[in-house]
């Protein structure tokens, strides 16, 4: 079993204490029904049921306590009203008092997991030991611990330092979740690689041998099922290429395979959910680096697809390979493609870090992932596909370029090249995303983070509903 399964247990009326949720509506008639002593204490405290005061413990007898929290409305719990309360109690075992957890239950996992792989002294706390949510709706718990296993996957492989993380162990990554869900994986590098996806080859040729480029796949389910394809963006790591990035612009890169971990943690919880798909995973897997080999402005490639692309800019590398990934997912004929890419500055621009930009072909699919995103409290905000910018990729001499000369609609721009790859008719969904938080809050800490992850999947799961 995994650290975070053990911390969310079926009630079978053991011990626990008791977690009081109360908001600044109901605080008043729930302290009428506490005994004055509390009612004593929580005035000392100047607790008033508002949100954003953490919680105060009510003491009982010898190791007996309860805990009052605020959150903002007790009704409509939020994933993160647990987290500060998941992180900061003592250990032991807890139950809520009135009603139970819901959604709220990831965040109380979340706040207790951390990256300390590269720390000699593993937590800055001394041995803390878990803290126990016990719920009463047991046949929840087993979707709840792959949700949030599924994030701590994208956050731990994006922190993970390139050094230690290139296209090998990005491979390796993919054949460790195969290997649990039962998944057959497929590698194309070298020659194959050249001939096959030239875009993803041209792009990784300049890293060294140990972090040759390669395209991952991952196959799962019952063929007969309709197929779906993921698609990430591997790059493991984003210099710029001779188009090199200045250092303050380069000293996050190792977080440009957020991408591929946001569609690797997808897969597993297709897989998990057991969804009634053919699911195709692919990530192309590169390093942008440097050397005399390198990828040039002015290069042209002939992609997979055919369409021959010019090197306008090598810093526009993710486009590239997700070209040829795209490309050959479209050739499976698929029903629905979905793709996650740490793809372009101005995605960050338009909407921070936050809201993951959703380009779509399909209305459908579009409002259902807004809608999905709100509700799920991760949230995505969708973006034009506008046609007309397909000029903005013209080239002199090719049939495209990878970027356009002005900054403008920067990220609409980068959608729109890769709908050059998408198959007209295949309902498409392009997620430009950060893939990292830069402040960190309960259950969220500064660093790698999945963002528009649980949307999708519940978007998925709604509609193939569980074989
Ligand atoms: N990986 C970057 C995009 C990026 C940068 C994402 C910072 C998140 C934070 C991507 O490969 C890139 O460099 N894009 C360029 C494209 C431009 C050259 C057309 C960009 O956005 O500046
Ligand atoms: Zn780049
Ligand atoms: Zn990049």
């Amino acid at each position: 079993m995994t650290y975070l399964a053990t911390l969310l247990a079926a009630d079978r009326g053991q011990k626990a204490h008791p977690i009081h949720l109360v908001d600044k509506k109901n605080f008043e008639d729930w302290a009428k029904t506490r005994p004055a002593e509390d009612r004593a204490l929580l005035k000392a405290h100047r607790f008033d049921g508002k949100s954003g005061f953490a919680f105060v413990i009510l003491p009982r007898k010898a190791e007996e306590f309860e805990v009052v929290s605020a959150v903002a409305d007790a009704r409509d719990l939020s994933p993160w009203c647990l987290a500060k309360l998941g992180e900061s109690l003592p250990e032991g075992t807890y139950k809520l008092a009135e009603g139970e957890a819901g959604p709220a239950a990831i965040g109380w996992l979340l706040a207790q997991h951390r990256f300390d792989a590269y720390r000699s002294r593993k937590s800055e706390e001394p041995d803390r030991g878990p803290r126990v949510l016990v719920t009463g709706e047991p046949a929840r718990i087993e979707g709840v611990i792959r949700e949030a296993e599924a994030v701590t996957l994208v956050r731990d492989l994006v922190n993970t330092p390139a050094g230690d993380l290139g296209p090998a162990e990005l491979e390796q990554a993919v054949r460790e979740q195969a290997k649990r869900i039962g998944a057959e994986v497929r590698v194309t590098s070298g020659k194959d690689l050249e001939e096959g996806y030239p875009l993803i080859a041209a792009v990784g040729r300049a890293a060294s041998k140990e972090h040759a480029p390669r395209l991952i796949e991952l196959e799962w389910g019952n063929p007969k099922n309709p197929r779906v394809a993921v698609v990430g963006k591997g790059v493991c790591f984003d210099s710029g290429g001779l188009d090199i990035k200045p250092a303050s612009g380069m000293r996050l890169m190792k977080k440009d395979m957020g991408g591929a971990a946001h569609a690797l943690a997808l897969a597993t919880l297709i897989a998990g959910d057991r969804l009634p798909v053919r699911l195709h995973l692919l990530i192309p897997a590169v390093e942008n680096a440097i050397s005399g080999n390198a990828l040039r402005p002015g290069d042209i490639v002939k992609s997979r697809q055919g369409l021959h692309v010019e090197i306008d800019n090598t810093d526009a590398e993710g486009r590239l390979i997700l070209a040829d990934a795209l490309t050959k997912a479209g050739e499976a004929d698929p029903e629905l493609i979905v793709d996650f890419a740490t793809l372009t500055g101005a995605a960050r621009i338009a909407l921070g870090p936050d809201l993951p930009a959703l380009f779509s072909n399909d209305d459908g699919i579009a409002d259902e992932l807004m809608t999905a995103g709100k509700d799920s409290a991760d949230p995505v905000w969708r973006m034009p596909i506008w046609d007309a910018y397909d000029e903005m990729l013209k080239s002199d001499i090719a049939d495209l370029a990878n970027a356009a000369g002005s900054p403008m609609a920067g990220a609409v721009v980068a959608a729109m090249f890769l709908k050059r790859f998408v198959p007209k008719d295949t309902p498409w969904a392009h997620f430009d995303t950060y893939a990292w938080r830069d402040k960190g809050k309960p259950g969220r800490p500064k660093g790698g983070e999945a963002l528009g992850l649980r949307a999708v999947f519940a978007v998925l799961s709604d509609r193939y509903a569980r074989a």
